[in-house]
């Protein structure tokens, strides 16, 4: 039984440290830029948008409105002065409609590294993913492992009362970046909306 509790861990250690590991098939223009669109429309759902805006508010709601009380991104990412997110925003979801929903590391990217996903197009935040100078130093491997296992991603698909969901489930998320980097990494030509 510890032994092969012992090796599910490992294998789940290995999973979680991807140095430069990652699935390669064949080159495919045509399908890795597909498996992006689909990545695309859960980058672009509120739950992961309002976290990535274009201003430096973050934003809230199915309607992605701007974050209500001045709050603002700050240096690092968590705010400023009074409006520290972790003032309100707890390490757990807070329970009933309008409350603060919650994570330990919750905040936006800081102000060196904005990762602004709202307004750029497939093309551009395909692009934009891919660089190490504006995806906080991340190889591909890495890519698909924030993708795939990060917890504050996680949140998106258990996001407190009255968030609709992404618009496909975690696991199918991840399978369609992995498909993505896995034919190529492409990126969608520039008439792709
Ligand atoms: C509560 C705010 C928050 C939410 C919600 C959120 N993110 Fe992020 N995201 C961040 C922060 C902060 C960073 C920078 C921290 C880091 O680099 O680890 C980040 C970094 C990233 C990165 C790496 C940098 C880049 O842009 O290449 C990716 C990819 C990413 N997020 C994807 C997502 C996806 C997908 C979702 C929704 C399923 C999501 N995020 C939801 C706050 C958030
Ligand atoms: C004064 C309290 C307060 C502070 C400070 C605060 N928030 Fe919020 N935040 C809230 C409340 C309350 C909600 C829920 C609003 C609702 O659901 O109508 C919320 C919702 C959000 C949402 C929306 C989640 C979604 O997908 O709909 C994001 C993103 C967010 N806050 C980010 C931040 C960040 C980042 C900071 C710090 C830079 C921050 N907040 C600081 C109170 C606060």
């Amino acid at each position: 039984m510890a032994l092969i509790a012992g090796i599910i861990t490992l294998s789940f250690r290995a999973e979680k440290a991807p140095a430069n590991n990652y699935p390669t098939l064949p080159k495919d223009s045509a399908g890795s830029a597909k498996a992006f669109m689909s990545v695309y429309k859960v980058l672009m759902s509120p739950r992961c948008m309002n976290c990535h805006p274009s201003g430096n508010a973050p934003l809230q709601g199915d309607d992605s409105h701007i974050h209500t009380m001045n709050v603002t991104r700050g240096v690092d990412g968590k705010g400023i002065y009074s409006e520290r997110c972790s003032n309100c925003h707890q390490a757990e979801n807070a329970a009933g409609l309008h409350m603060p929903p919650g994570n330990p590391k919750w905040g936006l990217p800081p102000a060196n590294m904005r990762m602004v996903f709202q307004g750029r197009t497939p093309r551009q935040l395909a692009l934009q993913l891919l660089d190490p100078k504006q995806n906080g130093g991340r190889t591909k491997a890495q890519l698909i492992d924030h993708m795939a296992n990060d917890d504050l991603v996680g949140w998106a698909w258990h996001p407190g009362d009255g968030r609709t969901l992404p618009p496909m489930s975690r696991p199918a998320f991840a399978a369609q970046v992995r498909l993505w980097i896995a034919k190529g990494a492409y990126a969608p030509s520039a008439k792709t909306k």
